[in-house]
């Protein structure tokens, strides 16, 4: 075991979680959802995300979402931070042990698609890793040869879909394609995008997606549309702190939708 395994056991319990769900830019405090929680600053969590991002949490949650127990990530450690594409594998690896079947991943990302703008969401169906970084280089287990296919489950998705409908939460399906950043896209890679077959952009999530599989975990994903692409939009002035205020439209939306979509998984 762990010593991260030991020191959540030790805050939060015994009891097994059933999906672990990482927030995104402006999106940590669908945190506060949780009930009877308990919360773990990342710093005493060896192998959990250091340093951060600004508009990013820096704590574990676990529990109660939806009527299950449940761990909250409030923040990520992405790759153009320390050039780490696995830099999220001790902390998935330690939500699998801790028996989540399922994983959540939100972020915050650029809409390629005319029809979703900023303020909505984007269930992402596909990924193409255009940062081409893989977080299992140097895995040496046959495992490393995860099917990609399906990789964002389509049952998850479907119930998505059925709960969108009912709470009458628009959510076009896109594919994520994922820049290293942490500059923006220009323009013209944006257009490189579309051509490519991506619905958005974004710097985070494939890597996890890949990692997640690896585990054997359950993949659902989720974008709050912050901005268009580069150069999409007249007058859109792309930035970081964009990102954080236009997130906050899309986590009223996931406040909504996550819970129920975790009282059916
Ligand atoms: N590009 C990449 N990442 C992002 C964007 C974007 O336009 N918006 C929010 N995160």
């Amino acid at each position: 075991m762990t010593k991260a395994i030991k020191t959540i056991r030790k805050h939060a319990g015994e009891e097994t979680i059933e999906a672990a769900l990482i927030l995104g830019s402006g999106l940590s405090d669908i945190g506060d959802l949780l009930a009877d929680k308990v919360t773990i600053p990342f710093e005493e969590l060896k192998g959990f995300p250091s340093g951060g991002v600004s508009g990013h949490g820096k704590d574990l949650i676990v529990g109660m979402l939806g009527g299950k127990r449940i761990a909250v990530l409030t923040g990520r450690q992405h790759y153009y931070e320390h050039g780490n594409a696995a830099a999220m594998r001790p902390a998935l690896e330690a939500m699998a042990e801790l028996g989540a079947k399922t994983l959540m991943l939100t972020n915050s990302a650029g809409s390629l698609d005319p029809e979703v703008r900023p303020g909505d969401l984007m269930l992402l169906s596909d990924h193409i890793n255009y940062a081409g970084m893989n977080p299992l280089i140097g895995e040496e287990s046959d495992a490393r040869f995860v099917n990609m296919v399906d990789a964002y489950d389509p049952g998850l998705r479907a119930k998505t879909h059925e709960i969108g409908a009912r709470m009458d939460i628009g959510l076009k399906d896109g594919v994520y394609l994922w820049y290293s950043g942490p500059s923006f896209e220009t323009p013209a890679e944006i257009q490189m995008a579309i051509r490519l077959g991506a619905n958005a952009v974004g710097m985070s999530t494939a890597p996890e997606v890949i990692l997640g599989r690896f585990l054997g975990l359950k993949v659902w994903a989720c974008s709050s549309i912050t901005n268009m692409g580069a150069g999409l939009m007249k007058g859109e002035e792309i930035s970081h702190t964009q990102t954080k205020q236009m997130a906050k439209l899309g986590a009223e939306k996931l406040k909504r939708l996550i819970p129920a979509l975790v009282e059916e998984i």
